[in-house]
């Protein structure tokens, strides 16, 4: 017989870190077995969040055990719901505790008046599990992938899987060079222009303006929330003759045998050269040399031009998730 659970949604603010370990380290482990992502360091980063108490979120607890939990950011107008995980006894309830944590959540953003945006990627959630709460509000969702390319054992020049042999020889005003903190403001330069009507600016607004691009940087190279930043795995293309950084591939690490490119990017006017694909074949090399099993990354589904380029090189798709969006400045 089904024992029905006794939910109660508590304000997060009041946890303390240590009631909250044991439910976040079942999370760490949820993420090792699906995505070969090592969460500790967002673990113990999130931890510390939690004993300065000042993380909007709620908690649900089931006859007085922790058993979920979700939380925002702010950035300005923009809210982020960075996490949602509940644990339970089947899968249903599961999804049951999820759901009503998301609606709580939900209705404290929509209910704030300074929040005018509101962004979501839940990657441990298939795409379509966890959509029908984020549809009530009037969310638009857009399916992502989450790729996986597993490196040869044996380092050795790279050759697509579908016998093309890349190129790889750069043009001569073209040269690659590794990635150095010098480069900041121009790699954000770059972030923005690369990301301008594009998909991506739809579901991640730091693409639309150049401080947001500086943003999105600062968070891919100084906190771990998107793996460990790995200067000497990232790489960077500059045009010989105006010195300007024409692509760039960042990479770091998330678990000590797996890479994940965060971010891969050409400047427009130098698209169609297979800068891309060179970017991507050299990190490759780089990373199987370093002792890398496997590279993931993240690519919206409708980015048909990458996920092309990424199937060419022989990465495949591991998991489906949604991107959640909603505009309230937006009829
Ligand atoms: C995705 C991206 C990095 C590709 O960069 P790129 O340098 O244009 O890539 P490549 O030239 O290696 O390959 C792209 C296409 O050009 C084609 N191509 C390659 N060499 C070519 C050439 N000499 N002439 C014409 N086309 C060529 C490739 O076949 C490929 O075409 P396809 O999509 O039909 O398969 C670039 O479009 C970009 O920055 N997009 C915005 C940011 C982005 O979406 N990043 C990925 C996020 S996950």
């Amino acid at each position: 017989m089904a024992i029905a659970t006794q939910l109660e949604i508590l304000d997060l603010r009041h946890f303390a870190a240590r009631q909250m370990r044991s439910l976040l380290e079942t999370e760490a482990h949820v993420w090792e077995q699906r995505l070969r992502w090592n969460y500790q360091n967002s673990t113990e980063l999130l931890l510390q969040y939690l004993d300065s108490r000042i993380l909007p979120g709620f908690v649900a607890l089931d006859r007085g055990r922790v058993a979920g939990f979700t939380f925002c950011v702010y950035e300005g107008q923009k809210a982020v719901i960075g996490d949602a995980f509940a644990i339970a006894s089947d899968p249903d309830e599961v999804l049951r505790i999820t759901q009503t944590l998301l609606r709580h959540m939900l209705e404290l953003l929509l209910n704030s008046p300074g929040t005018l945006r509101i962004e979501s990627q839940l990657l441990l959630y298939d795409a379509g599990s966890i959509e029908a709460v984020f549809l009530e509000y009037g969310f638009q969702l857009h399916p992502r992938l989450f790729m996986e390319f597993h490196l040869p054992p044996t380092a050795g020049p790279f050759f697509s899987p579908t016998g093309t042999t890349l190129p790889h020889n750069l043009p001569t005003n073209i040269e690659l060079c590794p990635w150095s903190p010098a480069y900041y403001q121009q790699a954000a330069e770059l972030i923005h222009e690369s990301y301008t009507n594009h998909i991506d600016a739809l579901i991640n607004d730091q693409y639309c303006s150049l401080h947001g691009s500086l943003r999105f940087l600062h968070n891919i190279v100084r906190f771990p929330g998107c793996g460990v930043f790995d200067a000497t795995e990232s790489w960077v293309l500059r045009d010989t003759r105006t010195s300007a950084l024409v692509g760039m591939v960042l990479c770091s690490r998330v678990a000590p045998d797996v890479a994940h490119i965060t971010q891969l990017c050409v400047a427009p006017p130098y698209r169609g050269a297979s800068l891309g694909s060179f970017l991507l074949r050299h990190a490759i090399d780089h990373l199987s040399h370093s002792g890398f099993e496997a590279i993931t990354l993240t690519v919206t589904e409708a980015n048909h031009q990458a996920v092309r380029l990424y199937e060419d090189i022989g990465f495949f798709t591991r998991h489906r998730f949604d991107a959640m969006v909603l505009d309230k400045t937006q009829p």
